[in-house]
């Protein structure tokens, strides 16, 4: 099966060929990985040094890539309890909002994973294969994004209700000082506008995020399939 294989290879080898290809359809994500980041995921066991205006060779991207790859490869190979892992993805989602995620940045993690799997395991990577891969990503990237819209959504919330806060002490102030101003009812009607529009947003986002969800059956009886698959005398990698 085709997790078995890319185990053998290397999940760091196409962590390396992930990111590289990665950033360079998406260059504005490298602003997510500065130093300070990549430190927490520095490869101590690399020769490479991890050096600050050298993304192209970064050991801990490398690394940091392969974890990704190895929770979606074994999800795939059906080693997690589906219900144990669907709020594990949620949490993963809700930190990537700290981690500066943007939702499009999902779906190209998505298309790049397939193009370097192909590449990888060549032959070995079937359609079936590419199908459980499809699925698997689908189901876990919309229910990290089901936790990434939901920790937004408790943002929002928050500063809608530091809003109305402030609202409240410049009314109060106003009164004090005997005289509305016309400039603070501006604030407020731009800031209700604005709360409007990001509402109208989230809800279409969530529902772009559901949409997927509703193959989970038959990517359950994939992934089983799956498993009951070897091809492990197959691959190759040419990276
Ligand atoms: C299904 C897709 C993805 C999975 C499963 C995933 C998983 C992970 C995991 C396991 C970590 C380690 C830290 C933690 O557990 O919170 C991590 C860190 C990170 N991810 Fe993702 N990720 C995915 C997609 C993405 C994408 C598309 C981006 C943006 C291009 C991204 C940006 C980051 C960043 C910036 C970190 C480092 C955070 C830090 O330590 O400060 N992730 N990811």
């Amino acid at each position: 099966m085709s997790w078995v294989q890319l185990q053998q290879v290397g999940t760091d080898v196409a962590g390396g060929l992930f990111y590289k290809k990665f950033f360079q359809v998406q260059p504005d994500a490298t602003k997510l990985f500065p130093m300070t980041v990549r430190m927490r995921y520095q490869d101590w066991a690399s020769e490479a040094e991890e050096k600050e205006d050298d993304l192209d060779n970064s050991p801990a991207m490398r690394k940091l890539w392969a974890k990704v790859i190895d929770a979606v490869g074994s999800a795939v190979a059906g080693l997690h309890d589906v219900n144990k892992l669907v709020p594990m993805l949620n949490q993963l989602g809700m930190r990537h909002v700290g981690y500066g995620l943007k939702p499009e940045y999902v779906q190209l993690a998505g298309t790049i994973l397939v193009d370097v799997l192909k590449e990888g395991l060549g032959d070995a990577f079937t359609k079936e294969v590419e199908n459980s891969w499809v699925m698997v990503f689908g189901f876990m990237s919309a229910t990290m994004l089901q936790g990434f819209h939901a920790m937004r959504e408790e943002i929002k919330s928050h500063e809608r209700s530091m809003m109305s806060s402030s609202r409240a002490l410049s009314d109060a102030t106003s009164r004090h000082s005997g005289s509305a101003s016309a400039t603070v009812v501006n604030i407020e009607l731009q800031a209700a506008q604005a709360a409007a529009e990001e509402e109208e947003m989230l809800r279409r986002e969530s529902e772009d995020v559901v949409a997927p969800l509703r193959n989970l059956p038959s990517l359950l009886e994939k992934l089983s399939q799956l498993q009951a698959e070897d091809t492990s005398d197959k691959v190759h990698w040419d990276p």
